[in-house]
């Protein structure tokens, strides 16, 4: 586990850093958990048993034996409270992830029970997912597409949309975003971030949900981009997702990392669930 007695950054952490997270974590207790643990990289990981929908909570190993290795997906905690909270809503177990290599959340929700196909245009992205189905004896429907640029033909009633971003929340694990914040890449983001829920929504049925996550806080990803879309398409209704490890915010959740506290802290996530009301 990490190591408080080491904690010596607080008066380091980046201005623009802290800006952002303070719009989002209004709460003292935890901005001060966040501040506190900002530099302090985890060094155990959550372990994904696929026989077991809970076993995350439990399980946390020091180093990746080869034998635990084998059977498991390492990742963080927050990934997997995202599809705990949100899999659900998704009434037809026939799922399209729209962004999802390197697996993490197909594989998740694969272990639920779900029929995934996997969509993603990276093609190095989808050699580590390949790996990782092979390593967990699993079989995907994984293809490579651009969904930018490619037509699905195919509806769907469930569909995960785990776009790409910034990365803030992962700030332990990778401390460099912090530094990274540039407002010209938040506003490119946010525009593809926007493309591609116009293009989920096209491929979405009536009665259908949609499910929109990015590992970020910055306003502009989350919140800002849900209110956009809400705004201009007026069929779209947002569900309420009953998690005591999320803070509700205006047009979705976030993960509250300090829920996490015990087994070292989380990602942040943001997630929010829109249904296709006509
Ligand atoms: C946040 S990561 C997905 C993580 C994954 N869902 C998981 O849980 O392991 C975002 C992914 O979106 C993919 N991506 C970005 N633009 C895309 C596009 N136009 N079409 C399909 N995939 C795209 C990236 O290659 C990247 O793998």
């Amino acid at each position: 586990m990490r190591n408080k007695d080491k904690i010596k950054y607080k008066g380091l952490i980046y201005p623009n850093f802290k800006k952002i997270l303070d719009k989002i974590f209004t709460s003292d207790s935890i901005r001060n958990y966040i501040y506190t643990t900002v530099f302090i990289k985890p060094k155990n990981y959550q372990i994904s048993l696929i026989d077991k929908k809970d076993a995350l909570y439990h399980k946390r190993v020091f180093m990746l034996k080869e034998k635990i290795f084998k059977g498991c997906f390492v990742q963080d905690v927050g990934n997997f409270e995202v599809i705990k909270s949100t899999s659900s809503f998704f009434i037809d177990k026939k799922l399209i992830d729209l962004c999802a290599a390197p697996g993490g959340k197909s594989i998740l929700l694969h272990s639920l029970g779900f029929d995934v196909t996997a969509i993603d245009k990276s093609q190095k992205q989808l050699d580590k997912f390949k790996m990782n189905l092979k390593r967990l004896n699993i079989k995907l429907d994984i293809q490579k597409i651009d969904f930018l640029k490619r037509k699905i033909n195919d509806k769907y009633n469930s569909i995960l949309l785990d776009a790409p971003c910034s990365a803030l929340g992962t700030f332990r694990r990778n401390p460099d975003v912090t530094i990274k914040v540039d407002p010209s890449k938040i506003i490119k983001h946010q525009k593809i971030q926007l493309e591609m829920l116009e293009k989920s929504l096209e491929i979405l049925n009536n009665k259908g949900f949609l499910v929109y996550v990015v590992c970020s806080f910055h306003p502009f990803e989350t919140i800002d981009v849900i209110d956009k879309i809400m705004r201009k398409h007026k069929n779209i209704k947002m569900h309420k997702i009953e998690s005591n490890k999320m803070i509700k915010k205006q047009c979705g959740y976030f993960i509250n990392p300090q829920t996490f506290e015990e087994i070292g802290g989380s990602d942040i996530f943001f997630v929010s669930v829109l249904e296709k009301i006509s």
